[in-house]
């Protein structure tokens, strides 16, 4: 099962040179090389990222692994190819800019494709397989753990061009969540790099969203992030690709402490009134009961209390 696993490990890693290889030679990636001009990103971030293009006919990738004496089927293993009906392979990712996913020791286990035109779906990912587990593996983790080390704090964003364009323009302290439902393996992970933690979600409906459920893991794991807003509409990459790092780190100055975000939204989405507050309540119980220091637990309790209008043990009682 050990050789199994080694024999993934190999297919991925492969694929991810076809797909570099692909993109720095071949005619057709033209329009992927251009397209990561356009998106504003240096060589430089490119080959520390391994960005691929993957071919837009249905089986190169296939005859390639083939040739090169891989068995198609554990390449089916990998997510990399898929088969037909007739028992022949095709590849999974066509004629997209590929990202290859690295786990915790910078082995490539997965990748995720943009399309380059306008189509759906925007991105597709490799299926979990014996060595991509989406639930324990963050992007842009093994690149950026020393940085946040050193820094002793990181940026969670949730795309792979927020965490290439920050990376990009010396914001190296960054992992990305990248469409998979963060976990709290995910926020373990965190934790072993650092205590202090920014979510810089995009900012939009979902990205706020996003927060609030992420808040919640984080909490389980006695971490309090701050909350970054950016101008609406933005994500972290097109802020600093507009305006600079310094607009991020503007942003990053009036990030909001987790509690009062919370408050804030909660607030906002039930409204004030009766109904919405015992809904605010509600939601707010759920978040904060996974505080494990009963203290800290208290403590926000007692602060939403006194921000709600409500005395502490009501919020802390079950309705009926
Ligand atoms: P760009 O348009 O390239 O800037 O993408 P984005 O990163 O801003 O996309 P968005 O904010 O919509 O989504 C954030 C992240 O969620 C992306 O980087 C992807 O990792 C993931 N994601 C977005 N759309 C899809 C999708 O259609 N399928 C999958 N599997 N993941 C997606
Ligand atoms: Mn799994
Ligand atoms: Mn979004
Ligand atoms: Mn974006
Ligand atoms: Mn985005």
């Amino acid at each position: 099962i050990d050789e199994k696993r080694k024999t993934l490990y190999r297919i991925n890693e492969k694929a991810a040179r076809f797909f570099r290889h692909f993109l720095e030679t071949s005619p057709e990636a033209e329009r992927a090389r251009a397209y990561l001009k356009e998106r504003g990103l240096s060589g430089e971030t490119a080959k520390t990222f391994l960005l691929g293009y993957a071919p837009e006919g249905g089986g190169i990738l296939a005859s390639h692994l083939r040739l090169s004496g891989v068995e198609l089927p554990l390449a089916e293993e990998a997510g990399v190819v898929i088969h037909r009906e007739d028992g022949s392979f095709y590849d999974r990712f066509r004629g997209r800019l590929i990202f290859p996913i690295r786990d915790v020791s910078g082995r490539v286990v997965a990748f995720g494709g943009r399309i380059l035109a306008e189509g759906e779906p925007k991105y597709l990912n490799s299926p979990e397989t014996p060595v991509y587990h989406k639930s324990r593996i963050l992007y842009g983790f093994y690149e950026s753990r020393t940085y946040i080390r050193q820094k002793d704090s990181g940026f969670l964003v949730e795309g792979y061009f927020d965490l290439l364009t920050l990376w990009d323009r010396g914001i190296r302290n960054v992992v990305a969540s990248c469409g998979t439902a963060l976990t709290r393996e995910h926020v373990k992970l965190l934790r072993r790099l650092s205590r202090n933690w920014y979510l810089v979600f995009d900012a939009d409906p979902a990205g706020e969203r996003a927060a609030v459920k992420a808040l919640g893991l984080f909490f389980q794991e006695n971490l309090f992030p701050k909350v970054v807003f950016l101008p609406s509409g933005e994500d972290p990459d097109s802020l600093v690709r507009n305006f600079g790092p310094e607009a991020f780190f503007r942003e990053v100055e009036r990030a909001k402490e987790a509690l009062p975000f919370l408050l804030e939204y909660l607030l906002r989405e039930y409204g004030t009134s009766p109904q919405g507050k015992s809904a605010v309540v509600k939601e707010l119980r759920e978040i904060l009961s996974g505080i494990p220091d009963p203290v800290v637990r208290y403590e926000y309790f007692r602060l939403s209390a006194e921000r709600l209008g409500l005395p502490v043990p009501l919020l802390l009682s079950e309705s009926r």
